[in-house]
This record gives structure tokens, sequence and C-alpha cells, in this order.
């Protein structure tokens, strides 16, 4: 099978699927997400959603969409630092994306206060102003991984041996060859691996859609780069170590850097996108020291510590800082000429 359907049943099987059975989040689970780190990282995309509202002329109806909100964490710091804007809690109604009924058990306790409404997927969002987050979203998805030969272009797949499952070059050119840009083509030499992931493709198409339509704007927050290297980025975690992906499907996190110039590509007229920028770039001009030291000012030594290392793991160069980028997308008609909050240099 093709990595994508092994990654799309190793995730989301019903009854096996990692996002299905499991609370992978924390000390004890297998990751910890930017919303874990400090509560700082959700507050400033909060008041990021407040301005863009604010900007987009304040629309009395709204939605504020999160895609895969893991533990709740983000919208409910998002929610806290928008009660700086009344006007915009009484705009908005909360909408979750989320597959995993042990995770929509645990977000319904934790925004009960704000009664969100769940989605299976994009396709029942409501037609109206969406502000929407994806934040370590987008790298979940399924992707297509190749390796260029002589022969050009070969997926590779999973197959199985006596030993189990392992990895193998198809013989012949799949369908999803024909996805793979020439730009990558050109450069290619014998050896380079390539992914391609044709679901966050058309759910930013789907997103960009909605932005021209009704209005409202998107945030993309993941880790990848804006010209993806010609190497495998597949990886599998589990309690907080690599694991090879094939090991123990169903119990191990897989998740692929994404390609933030595949998205870029793919996005329509009339849609603007800006970014990507790195996290770091956006948290400092979203004014993350400033809101750091307010949170210290009453704290302990050893709390100031705490806030100082967290905060420091999100914008350090060599840590969250530059690997994770941010991504913005309006419409076109609606954005004033200058910059969306955060992507101002
Ligand atoms: C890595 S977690 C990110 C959680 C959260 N955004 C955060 O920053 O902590 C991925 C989230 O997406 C959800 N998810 C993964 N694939 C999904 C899919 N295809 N459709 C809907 N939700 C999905 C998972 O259940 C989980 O809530």
């Amino acid at each position: 099978m093709t990595i994508a359907a092994f990654m799309a049943e190793a995730l989301l099987h019903p009854q096996h699927g990692y996002y299905r059975t499991a609370d992978p989040f924390g000390r004890d689970g297998d990751f910890i997400t930017a919303p874990d780190i400090s509560q700082v990282f959700g507050e400033l995309i909060g008041l990021w959603f407040v301005e863009m509202w604010h900007f987009l002329g304040s629309p009395a109806e709204a939605g504020l969409v999160e895609l895969g909100p893991g533990r709740g964490t983000l919208m409910t710091d998002a929610l806290r630092a928008a009660k700086v804007a009344p006007e915009f809690l009484e705009a908005i109604s909360v909408h979750l994306v989320e597959t995993s009924p042990v995770l929509r058990k645990t977000q319904k306790s934790q925004l009960s206060d704000y009664s969100p409404t769940w989605h299976d997927s994009v396709a029942t969002l409501p037609d109206m102003p969406n502000f929407i987050i994806a934040n370590e979203f987008f790298d979940a998805l399924p992707i297509h991984q190749f390796r260029y030969t002589d022969a050009g272009w070969r997926e590779v797949l999973v197959g199985i041996s006596k030993d189990g499952l392992e990895l193998m070059i198809s013989p012949r050119e799949t369908p999803h060859v024909s996805l793979i840009d020439d730009v990558i083509t050109r450069n290619a030499k014998i050896g380079d691996v390539t992914e391609i992931c044709p679901a966050a493709i058309s759910l930013f198409d789907i997103l960009a859609s909605g932005v021209t339509e009704n209005g409202g704007a998107a945030l993309v927050i993941d880790y990848g780069s804006e010209f993806k290297e010609p190497k495998a980025t597949l990886q599998g975690l589990h309690g907080h170590q690599a694991k090879n992906f094939l090991d123990s499907p169903g119990e191990v996190d897989i998740s692929a850097h994404l390609d933030f110039s595949a998205l870029k590509r793919a996005v329509p007229p009339g849609v603007c996108c800006w970014g990507p920028i790195t996290q770091r770039e956006f948290l400092l001009s979203m004014g993350i020291e400033v809101r750091a030291s307010r949170l210290a000012e009453f704290a302990t030594d050893k709390e100031k510590a705490r806030i100082d290392s967290a905060c420091n793991r999100l914008i350090g160069p060599s840590q969250m800082g530059t690997l994770f980028k941010v991504l913005a997308l309006t419409s076109g008609d609606d954005m004033p000429p200058s910059c969306p909050p955060g992507f101002m240099k």
C-alpha cells in the first residue's frame, strides 16, 4: 500500500487508529505541542483573531475554528485573551474539527462555557466569515513519498515480509508521480526523496475558497520549510522518542514536515497568502516578550525561570523558533494594503 494509505489507517482507523484511541499529549504521552509549553502561545493567537476580526470590519456573526484542537488548550487560552474584546466574543461561535472521540471528550470539558460545535471535517463549517487556526494539524495528513531512480520517480510503498512491515520501492510508476512539481524533477539527483501531501493541498484549497466566499482568515502553524529539501521527513514518535513509524501501527504518532511552498503554489486567485515566516518572527511581532514579562511581574523566581524557558522554547532559533513556520490566508478583497498582525517586519 502507499504510505498515505498506511498513514490514514494507522492514525485514523475507527477502532485502532492512533488519534481514535488515546490522548497522546503531555509528559506522559508522545509529544508536547506549543500550547502545552506556554499559555502565551494560545493567548497571542486569540489576540491575532481579535485584531483580524476588527481589520475585516467586525462581522456580526463569525466562526472561531480550530482544526485538530488536541486537548483544547490553545482554544481555551485564545478565548481567555479575547475577553479584552467582549464584542468579538459576542459575535463568534466556536467550531472544532476533530475526529478523535477521546479528545472530543477532553475538549468538551475544557470549553463547556463556549458550547462548541464539533465537525468531522471542514466540509460542514458554517457559511460565514471563519477565523481558523490549524496548529500542528497539517503534519498529520497522509503523504506520498518517492525516490528518484534511473527510471524516474518511484513511489515508496509499505509492504510485508517474513520480518514484518517494510518499505519497498514500487517497480512501476504509480499515479501520484504526476503530482510531483516539475521544478523538483528538474533538479532531482538519483537517490533524492520527495514527499507530496495531496490531502494538505485540497484542505488548503477548501480553506482558501471559504475565505474568498465568506471572508475571514486562516492561520496555519506547523513544522516544515518554505522550500522542501530532497529528503525524507516522515517520522514516528512514541514516548517523546523517535521510533520507526512502521512499528506498532496505531501506537506511534506519524507526521511529516509541511511543504509550505506546495501550499503557496495551490493558492487560488483572489486570496492573499502571507508568509511563511518563522514562529519566532510571528510571536515576537505579536508581543511574546511583553506578555511574558507581564506574566513574570507577580511570579516567584522559580516561576519566572519557567516562563523564560517556555518562551525560549517557543522562539529559540535552535528550538521551535525557526523550524516552525506561520502562514496566513486572507481574502484579497478584504485586506487593507498593510500586512496582517504578526507579519509586519
Ligand atoms: C498533533 S495534534 C495537534 C493538537 C493541537 N492543535 C495543539 O496544538 O496542541 C493533531 C490533532 O488533530 C486531530 N486530527 C488528526 N488528524 C485529523 C483529521 N484527519 N481530521 C480531524 N482531526 C484530526 C487529532 O486528533 C489532534 O487533535
